[in-house]
């Protein structure tokens, strides 16, 4: 760099080199070795009709089909016999025949057929379509593509279980890496300067409220909590981090109007942040509908859920409406296919991201070095306490006011891991029996 340090395009760096540790999702990869070990969400049921569907995760290629008994079956897109593709395959009673030879696969790859040969063939000893298992649960189908030796417990998660509650699920596509669209979850000050104070008020101007946070760990990921001064009360919001890349947020819309206090309201999305490829990435969700998330707004049940809807401003809208209120697909896209971290230069309200990096590279070397990554249904039986919500506490200001937020918000978070053991509705009241003298 030259001493001079006005005008310094000539000299400033232009290396690109990206973070491969953690960038990459292929088979082989660090992060995509890693991540493998996890259940993923790979599409929503209603995509998968009576043809096969064609997807991309993780940077393979592979088919989606249910067969004729209902069952669903994830498989490498090319038939092993001489590579014709199965989006063409016919779902069978029992699995998925090849168009091009007849062959016949079980879900599970067995091939049971290879009609064109003799009866005591041995190719249906010697070869296997590549499967993977899968999970249908509530309007989202679940794949795990790990070694089947370590196959995790499904997780269920407590947010998805609440009473008389509806999940309506969604999916977004984004062009560029997972991680980029994760370390949102993990930056909060993108909230009150993109999403409030830069551009127009995308959400609720309360969001722009500067924030005292609190970060806390967990074996399972991260979470924090952002407490914001309304009147005489504290909005504490938080968000929750599942290790790899399940997320969850306080209300958006819905927010405290410093009159009344609120213990424990629940988070109205779960996102999970899922790998195409090293480049692409999809957002697969649910919005939740129950009487603890926030009230929901008549366009979070669109039944339209592929790229119509999503926390903020879609990727549909043209180009220079997208220049003068950019949210968060712009912020994302905005820093390339894959973001350079050499040339970033993080500071201090860069906490969550750098948390979050670190966390992930641990658990990578750990599975480097041979130990199984803590699985959420092996820290809690399922369901698994989220933390994705938002509380409301009376508290007048007073001179130290910033010490005395950040007391009351460590309190807050103490009372919400203490009761992670506690199932159902027996966890809601005895947080609110908690919270409740906390009022000043
Ligand atoms: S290529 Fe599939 S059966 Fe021949
Ligand atoms: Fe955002």
């Amino acid at each position: 760099m030259a001493t001079n340090l006005r005008y310094t395009g000539y000299h400033q760096d232009q290396n690109t080199a990206f973070d491969e540790e953690l960038a990459l999702v292929g088979r082989g990869t660090p992060c995509g070795e890693y991540m493998r070990r996890f259940w993923h969400p790979v599409a929503m049921t209603s995509q998968v009709e009576d043809v096969p569907l064609l997807i991309r995760r993780f940077g393979e290629d592979l088919v989606l089909f249910r067969d004729k008994k209902g069952r669903y079956g994830l498989v490498h897109r090319h038939c092993p016999h001489r590579n014709a593709s199965l989006e063409y395959g016919i779902p069978t009673e029992c699995g998925i025949r090849c168009c091009y030879h007849g062959w016949h696969f079980d879900i599970d790859g067995t091939l049971l057929e290879a009609p064109a040969e003799a009866d005591d063939t041995k190719v249906k000893q010697q070869v296997r379509l590549g499967a993977y298992p899968v999970r249908e649960y509530r309007g989202l189908i679940f794949a795990y593509m790990g070694p089947p030796e370590e196959e995790p417990a499904f997780p269920i998660y407590d947010t998805f279980e609440i009473e008389d509650g509806e999940l309506v699920p969604y999916e977004v596509t984004q062009p560029c890496n997972w991680l980029q669209i994760a370390e949102n979850s993990v930056d909060p000050m993108h909230v009150v300067f993109l999403h409030t104070r830069v551009n127009i008020v995308q959400f609720t101007e309360k969001l722009g409220y500067w924030p005292v946070m609190d970060w806390r760990e967990r074996p399972i990921g991260l979470f924090y909590t952002k407490a914001r001064r309304v009147n005489d009360y504290i909005w504490i919001s938080t968000n929750d981090v599942i290790l790899p890349n399940f997320t969850q947020a306080g209300a958006v819309y819905e927010n405290t109007d410093g009159t009344e206090p609120k213990y424990f309201g629940r988070c109205s999305f779960t996102r999970w942040v899922v790998p195409v490829d090293d480049t692409n990435t999809t957002i697969l969700a649910y919005r939740h509908f129950n009487k603890r998330a926030e009230t929901a707004r008549d366009e979070w049940k669109t039944p339209e859920a592929l790229e119509k809807i999503d926390i903020g401003e879609l990727r549909s809208r043209p180009y220079k409406e997208r220049q003068r209120n950019p949210g968060d697909y712009e912020a994302f896209i905005g820093q390339g296919p894959i973001s350079p971290h050499v040339r970033e230069n993080l500071v201090t309200s860069d906490r969550g991201v750098a948390m979050y990096r670190l966390r992930l590279r641990n658990e990578i070397k750990k599975l480097q070095a041979g130990e199984v990554p803590l699985q959420p249904a092996a820290y809690v039986d399922n369901p698994i306490p989220t933390y994705g919500s938002d509380t409301v506490i009376r508290l007048p200001a007073s001179d130290d006011d910033e010490a005395a937020i950040a007391a009351l918000q460590r309190q807050v978070g103490d009372i919400y891991e203490e009761a992670d053991r506690i199932k159902g509705e027996a966890r809601y009241d005895y947080l609110a029996e908690r919270l409740a003298p906390l009022n000043t």
